[in-house]
């Protein structure tokens, strides 16, 4: 069997210096506050999976030769816990999905496997301890980041003889404060953040770090985000998935996404979408291959009823412009929602559905 760590085994270390709580007007910025404690598990090649414990949040020691620095041996998940519609509990949104997922990046960096079920159960812990960070407001939730690295201190490039996992919390406001904010996002094709048999459908800190150059870069000329392609295929937005609803070239209404190639992170809030919008049977739903080329001409026909990102943070991000080799292509907005009416009802329906509000497939989780 698996060598893993087990829940039965965590050992909790509770603060005696909790820090000081937001008030219940605070505007939260997205990830700039932890809460007082923290899970770490260590895995030693010789010894295998450690205890888990929670214990007061605290600063890493690390050797400056530790091989995370050098080598972005790191990879790490993101979901969040939030208050159910009443107040009275707290849910998390498919939470094994991010256990499995931050798996396969475990595997994609030769870090030791471990039990999703076993996870979850600690993180559900960990979220347990820290309750009363919780900003019980609507469209707000303690943020989680469950993350692993190297703690192998070497200049060798090779495979971590030590990894921790550990998973720490943030408490997180609205990602639109005031309402959608519609972005105008720029095919950027200087950079290509995901290629082929590369590593872009994991989560890997090294995906995300490279891609803050070319997003300064055209946010000089105006643009939110950028529009990332691989070759002339359309494939995210920023650091989320990227989803069309046009008229396709055969006069269907559509809602399109490009497949899980490899060069996709397979994003929970995408899979999400797409299993919603097919139980509605209202149009139809397609994961394939498009190329910007095919959207512009859409734009050019009139055919495009709205884009928009999705991701964990955000929900959805409505799309309001798409520069493509020096030219701006409007994308029609609701101009009262600010968001296209899909990309609203969207985000109203998931919100439903973590708050408890409306049940669809257990995806929200006590
Ligand atoms: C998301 O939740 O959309 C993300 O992946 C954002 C995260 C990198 C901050």
């Amino acid at each position: 069997s698996m060598d893993t760590f087990k829940y039965e085994d965590l050992e909790i270390k509770l603060t005696t210096n909790p820090k000081e709580k937001p008030g219940s007007d605070h505007q939260y910025e997205f990830g700039k506050l932890t809460t007082d404690h923290m899970l770490e598990i260590d895995w030693d090649v010789q010894t295998g999976w450690g205890k888990p414990l929670i214990s007061p949040y605290h600063n890493f020691s690390m050797d400056p030769s530790n091989s995370t620095l050098h080598y972005a041996l790191e990879c790490f998940e993101g979901l969040k816990a939030l208050p159910s519609y009443d107040k009275k509990k707290i849910h998390l949104f498919r939470p094994i999905e991010n256990c499995k997922r931050m798996n396969n990046s475990f595997k994609a960096l030769a870090f030791p496997e471990y039990d999703n079920e076993e996870l979850l159960k600690c993180i559900k812990k960990l979220v347990d301890v820290d309750r009363d960070w919780m900003p019980w407001k609507e469209k707000h939730s303690l943020y989680i980041r469950p993350t692993g690295i190297s703690w192998e201190n070497t200049l060798g490039v090779k495979a971590a003889s030590k990894v921790k996992l550990f998973t720490i919390l943030s408490p997180v406001g609205p990602y639109y404060p005031k309402g959608f904010k519609p972005v105008s996002v720029n095919c950027y094709t200087d950079f290509v953040r995901a290629w082929h048999k590369g590593s872009g459908d994991k989560k890997l800190g090294s995906n995300y770090g490279p891609t803050i150059r070319p997003a300064k870069t055209v946010a000089v000329s105006g643009y939110d985000q950028i529009l990332w392609l691989v070759g002339d295929t359309v494939s995210e937005v920023g650091v989320m998935n990227f989803f069309v609803f046009w008229i396709n070239e055969n006069g269907e209404k559509e809602l399109i996404t490009c497949p899980l190639d490899g060069t996709i992170l397979p994003g929970v809030t995408r899979s999400s979408i797409l299993a919603l919008t097919q139980s509605w049977e209202e149009f139809k739903v397609t994961e394939r291959h498009f190329k910007i080329q095919e959207v512009i001409k859409a734009v050019e026909e009139g055919r495009i009823i709205e884009a928009f990102g999705c991701g964990t943070a955000a929900v959805v991000s409505p799309v309001q412009k798409i520069g493509y080799a020096g030219q701006d292509y409007d994308i029609p907005i609701n101009e009262e929602l600010q968001s296209g009416e899909l990309a609203n009802r969207l985000f109203t329906q998931l919100d439903e559905i973590y708050t408890g509000k409306s049940q669809f497939k257990d995806w929200a989780v006590e």
